[in-house]
């Protein structure tokens, strides 16, 4: 099979990593990829946004299976699209409808209320019901918890801890805060717990459950400072055992597995659950349409049966067939981050320490933001590159991951060192 990984980074990089050694695949394309993939993979330059573009790429390259990274294609429509051009194509990724799941919080509410799925209370207001939405806020406890409905690049969530400052917000993100994405503004029963991100793949009637692993958005040691798109992350999570497991997969994952059937929605692809535990009971803070980024990492390390195989009976619909293997073992990934990161930071500065042999034969340094100039592989994002290592114990995976970033270096690099402390204690 020809397979063609669609994003750029350390999520794509790890699903590629993944797949790279299964006996079903003959190539692997990454578009547009990154350095780290180039090792193991053919990167193709691509706009992502130009859907011909990637059409015309994937029947000249007679590609087989498309996996879609990233949230932005999908919620675009590119799988309708693709479907449409290249009826034989499987892709890995819901179509448009699927995608609301993510697409709009709105809309991912009324599902999870049609199908007694635990969420935290809300409701919805647009620009002209200022006043509604101000008098909820009175009916309701803070903290406040805003959500702009669109797309916002990870930054839509809005938590404020008196009212004044939760109108405040409100005002400004139905003036424009966030574009179109703030047009419906959600406002949130706050839940207090701790969060554990939850994978699945599903064909649309079936599922798999993948290994589940906790992300750590604060840029700061001790979950401090302002929100990233991660900073790390472990998997397994010490909290989440066999019996709150089932509770999420009886609760959660059946009924939402139920709805895409009952809705007609043509969803093959992952699902992310963001969930909080509220006590020993999970209830649904979001939903995204593809993996987590930093998760992912993480993730793909515990998987020991052939993800490729799993992914091609999603897209034949054979899911229920399919057993998956997972890992005992625990895997932590720390990323490497540009200094000044999540606002502004320089690019373009070397990276050394990729190559040095350090003896850590179970840590993988997955590409995130790089890119090659002349000789050196250089920095091109705030998130650099994700570290990640594979141990009998989390306190090993943890410290392997930090003695290999011990020789990385590039101006400005920062990483946190508490990734996985919070847990060590819990067991
Ligand atoms: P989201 O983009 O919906 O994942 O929200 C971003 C982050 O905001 C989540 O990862 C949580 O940490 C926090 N959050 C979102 N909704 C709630 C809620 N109802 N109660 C408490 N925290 C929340
Ligand atoms: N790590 C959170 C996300 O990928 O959205």
């Amino acid at each position: 099979m020809n397979v063609l990984v669609l994003g750029s980074g350390g999520r794509e990089s790890s699903i590629a990593w993944k797949i790279a050694d299964s006996p079903l695949l003959k190539h692997l394309y990454c578009m547009p990829g990154n350095p780290g993939t180039a090792s193991f993979a053919t990167n193709v330059d691509c706009n992502l946004s130009d859907f011909d573009s990637i059409a015309n790429h994937i029947s000249d390259l007679s590609v087989d299976m498309l996996i879609v990274g990233p949230e932005n294609p999908l919620v675009e429509g590119l799988t309708d699209f693709l479907h449409e051009r290249i009826p034989s194509l499987m892709v890995i990724g819901p179509g448009r409808e699927g995608a609301q799941l993510e697409g709009s919080k709105d809309f991912a509410k009324s599902f999870m209320a049609k199908y007694s799925i635990p969420t935290a209370a809300y409701r919805t207001f647009d620009a002209t019901e200022f006043d509604d939405a101000s008098a909820f806020l009175e009916q309701i406890k803070p903290p406040y918890v805003l959500k702009a409905d669109g797309l916002a690049a990870g930054k839509g969530v809005i938590i404020c801890q008196s009212i004044e400052e939760a109108r405040q917000e409100l005002s400004s993100m139905f003036g424009g805060r966030f574009g179109r994405a703030g047009a419906k503004v959600l406002i949130e029963e706050y839940l207090d717990g701790i969060e554990l991100s939850v994978f699945v793949l599903t064909d649309g009637r079936d599922y798999l459950m993948l290994p589940h692993a906790k992300d750590y958005k604060r840029v700061g040691e001790g979950d401090t400072g302002p929100n990233t798109g991660g900073m790390g992350s472990v998997s397994p999570v010490p909290f989440a055992d066999d019996f709150f497991m089932s509770k999420v997969e009886e609760r959660i994952v059946k009924p939402t597995v139920r709805g895409i059937a009952c809705e007609g929605m043509k969803y093959c692809g992952f699902i992310f659950i963001g969930l909080m535990n509220c006590g020993g009971d999970p209830y649904v803070i979001e939903y995204n349409v593809r993996m987590g980024d930093p998760e992912s990492e993480s993730v793909m390390r515990r998987i020991d049966s052939d993800l490729l195989k799993h992914l091609q009976a999603a897209a034949k619909g054979e899911l229920s067939s399919e057993k998956i293997e997972v890992s005992p073992m625990s895997s932590v990934t720390v990323m490497a981050v540009s200094g000044g990161y999540p606002g502004s930071y320089g690019k373009g500065f070397p990276i050394s320490g990729l190559d040095v042999d350090t003896g850590e034969d179970d840590t993988v340094i997955f590409h995130a933001g790089t890119k090659v100039s002349g000789a050196d592989v250089v920095t091109s994002g705030g998130r650099v590159l994700a570290v990640t290592s594979l141990a009998t114990s989390l306190d090993e995976a943890r410290k392997a991951s930090y003695r290999r970033l011990a020789n990385i270096s590039f101006e400005g690099i920062f990483y946190r060192s508490d990734i996985g402390c919070d847990l060590l204690d819990l067991k």
